[in-house]
């Protein structure tokens, strides 16, 4: 054999170990793509019915579709899962059949309302239940808990969780007893909707008409709650069947003009760039006497228990001169956006974003067991009842 004979040989030789190597590559993928785990994304896109100025939530109902987008990225680039976004109308009985036709394995469940109407967010974990079908987050009854602020409240109590005084109104005109300053929310929302530089009040015509604006405009009961003149600090926790705390993030206030109350507005929230986005920065791990760190952390993990939050949430704790800390809200859908807190907390811990996003998918799956469980215990019991 020649040199040049040689060399086109050992050329041949190279190029068929390259294309077996393809093939086995393609079919590594191939099969991996078969036992993808197949998760169906479900948002709600009823922010489209409604324009920014009619909708007093609308920005934060119109945030869900682009954390869905985010979601399906973040799951699929692995090759481990596939996604599908599945935009709820309302429409069940369509939704049903699809999902039925689809068979996911898991569905990712964003969403926050329906209609417009953010008391209707948990009509669709109850149909996923009936459907024995696992979903991320919380079950139905620490969602519609979460919903209405005073049942929070009662629960908070119950378990023995320090939570500020606070009087539910009715009416306008309904008495209330709680000490000055205070502050007036709408009982039965979330995303500080309702909630701007006037919410806080020091005399009673203030309150009074607060109340009354916002009933109407919400129409449902108001919360009147002593104010906690202090620290903020969100408390986000992951984990089923066992949740843990996530490092701590404080709201810093520093940058918000004197004449405007300390608080968490809608704007500042979700209106980019206005006075009060600017002045509530998030601090991730603030400085804290570790007593206190620890107690902030206690509460908000009794608290998370005490509403029955599932997987993933969020503790609002405000903390008094006297160092009690309060809890003021308990999220079980926090904004699960890549750059929102609860996504900051958790890759300050080494966990990303995609990893967040498989993690939430997990928990949901490991609760496949329990359905069939559940499914087997009920068709026994009516065999049974026969
Ligand atoms: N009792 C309170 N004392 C001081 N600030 C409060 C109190 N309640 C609410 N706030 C402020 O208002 C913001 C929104 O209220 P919150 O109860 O968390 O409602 P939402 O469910 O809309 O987030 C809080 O982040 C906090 O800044
Ligand atoms: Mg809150």
């Amino acid at each position: 054999m020649d040199e040049a004979q040689a060399k086109r040989s050992q050329l041949e030789e190279a190029q068929a170990r390259r294309s077996q190597l393809e093939e086995a590559q393609a079919k590594r993928s191939q099969r991996r793509k078969l036992q993808a785990i197949d998760v169906a994304i479900l948002y709600n896109v009823d922010f489209t019915d409604a324009t920014p100025a009619g909708d007093t939530a609308y920005e934060s109902r119109a945030t869900v579709q682009s954390v869905a987008f985010d979601v399906e990225a973040a799951l699929i680039a692995d090759g481990a899962h596939t996604a599908t976004l599945i935009p709820v109308e309302g429409d069940f009985a369509e939704l049903r059949a699809r999902l039925e036709a689809q068979s996911p394995a898991c569905v990712f469940n964003l969403c926050e309302s329906l209609g417009g109407d953010a008391r209707l967010e948990t009509v669709l974990p109850t149909v996923l239940d009936l459907m024995g079908l696992p979903y991320t987050g919380s079950p139905p009854p620490a969602l519609s808990a979460a919903l209405y602020k005073d049942r929070v409240k009662a629960r908070l109590i119950e378990a023995g969780v320090p939570t500020p005084r606070g009087v539910l109104l009715h009416s306008a005109d309904d008495p209330f007893d709680v000490p000055y300053p205070v502050i007036v929310k709408p009982s039965r929302e979330d995303g500080s909707a309702g909630i701007t530089a006037k919410s806080v009040c020091h005399d009673e015509a203030s309150v009074r008409a607060r109340a009354f604006d916002v009933i109407d405009a919400f129409k449902a009961p108001v919360l009147v709650e002593q104010f906690i003149d202090g620290r903020e600090f969100n408390v986000a926790m992951l984990g089923y069947p066992q949740a843990r705390v996530l490092p701590l993030q404080e709201i810093d206030f520093s940058a918000l003009p004197d004449d405007r109350p300390k608080i968490v507005s809608y704007d500042a929230k979700w209106l980019t760039g206005s006075i009060d986005d600017l002045g509530t920065q998030p601090v991730i791990m603030p400085q804290l006497p570790p007593a206190i760190a620890a107690r902030i952390r206690r509460v908000a993990s009794d608290a998370f228990r005490a509403v029955g939050v599932r997987d993933y949430g969020r503790v609002d704790v405000r903390l008094s001169s006297n160092g009690t800390p309060y809890v003021v809200d308990v999220n079980p859908n926090c904004d699960l956006s890549p750059d929102a807190g609860f996504a900051r907390a958790a890759n300050s811990v080494g966990i990303d974003y995609p990893a967040l996003m498989r993690l939430l998918v997990r928990y949901a799956r490991s609760r496949r067991k329990e359905i069939v469980g559940t499914r087997e215990a009920r068709t026994a019991t009516s065999g049974r009842d026969r």
